[in-house]
């Protein structure tokens, strides 16, 4: 087994450098690290390159990594006020670049910030940073900032939105997690309730699901499921969740009350017609979890992934079901040549 040092930069007495072998999930405090075969040292697998080989889109001009600088005065670093996409590119073609734009666009609209781009110039763009960055497999990170104004909340103080782009690698879940399964946990934090701030608008303030995660993270954990307010399953803090029981799949239904994620949406729409079965919109509870055969989750980064336990509760007979198993499959084969960009 390979070895690697890397350093902890969360601890609380600063950083420490550990040994540990490539594929070990490490527990470190409350912090956690899944140690990476690649170049850079270690991360989550939804962050990227820590080089500055990348050049990055900062409203209307590209430009180094070392130099893609924000004002403290922008009201997306002040507030999280704004919104952002993250989406995938699979050999060369960006996989359902449409409809994470419409997404953007909308989400965009219904926090009132207009990024003074048309959708097409906004694709225009993404495809250049792409492009200049020669990447063929990776990870786009679109953000609409509310842009520089005064420090008061006042979002009409900003006269110009902030436009950025980053195109960079994307690390994975290793690839025993697909094939055993991942244990999650349920967050005891609720999702965030529609009329306060609705979860399908995909705004810079994650806090809601960032706390979850915490949860999942201090058990050593990659990710948690959040019910919404009324006990219903609503989603994970990065992905949407799936059950399986007796052949049937479901999913929950919108006003649970959750993103509305382009995979989940593909899945539904291509993947699942391919594998000749039906999806059902519904309401799930906690037992519906517990109670399935397979659960698994949906999302940019994740792709088609299998749940293999929640908490204590082993989800099935523990393994990565059948049906799961052909969706990540059909999903990694429907992406890899010719994913579709609409
Ligand atoms: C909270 C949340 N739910 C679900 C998803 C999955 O959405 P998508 O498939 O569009 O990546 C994401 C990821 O963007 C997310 O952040």
């Amino acid at each position: 087994m390979q070895k690697r040092r890397v350093t902890f930069f969360y601890r609380l007495f600063g950083p420490q450098n550990h040994d540990v072998t490539v594929g070990d999930v490490v527990n470190d405090y409350t912090f956690w690290v899944m140690v990476q075969s690649s170049a850079a040292t270690a991360s989550s697998p939804d962050s990227g390159s820590t080089t500055d080989q990348r050049l990055i889109w900062i409203n209307g001009t590209l430009i180094p990594q070392s130099e893609a600088k924000v004002s403290v005065f922008d009201h997306g670093f002040l507030y999280g006020d704004g919104v952002f996409e993250g989406i995938r590119i699979y050999n060369g073609r960006i996989f359902k670049l449409r409809s994470h734009l419409v997404r953007l666009m909308e989400s965009a609209e219904r926090i009132h910030l207009d990024p003074k781009l048309s959708i097409d110039e906004i694709e225009d763009l993404t495809r250049q940073t792409v492009a200049a960055n020669n990447l063929q497999d990776g990870y786009i990170r679109l953000i609409l900032s509310r842009g520089e104004g005064t420090l008061g909340l006042n979002p009409f103080s900003c006269p110009e939105p902030g436009v950025i782009c980053i195109a960079d690698s994307i690390r994975l879940y290793p690839e025993e997690m697909y094939r055993d399964g991942m244990k999650v946990i349920v967050a005891e934090r609720p999702r965030i309730p529609v009329e306060c701030l609705d979860p399908s608008v995909k705004s810079l303030n994650y806090l809601n699901n960032i706390l979850a995660k915490c949860e999942a993270l201090r058990q050593g954990l990659y990710e948690a499921i959040m019910l919404n307010t009324r006990g219903e399953v609503a989603e994970g803090t990065g992905d949407n969740i799936f059950v399986v029981k007796d052949g049937v799949i479901s999913t929950p239904a919108p006003d649970a009350g959750f993103l509305l994620g382009i995979t989940r949406q593909f899945v539904i729409d291509t993947v699942a017609p391919a594998c000749n079965v039906s999806v059902l919109e519904r309401t799930l509870r906690l037992e519906d979890l517990y109670d399935a055969d397979e659960i698994f989750l949906t999302g940019t980064a994740a792709e088609v992934i299998g749940a293999s336990k929640i908490g204590d509760r082993v989800i099935g007979n523990g393994k990565v079901g059948p049906i799961t198993q052909k969706f990540t499959k059909t999903f990694r084969e429907m992406v890899a040549q010719n994913a579709p960009e609409d």
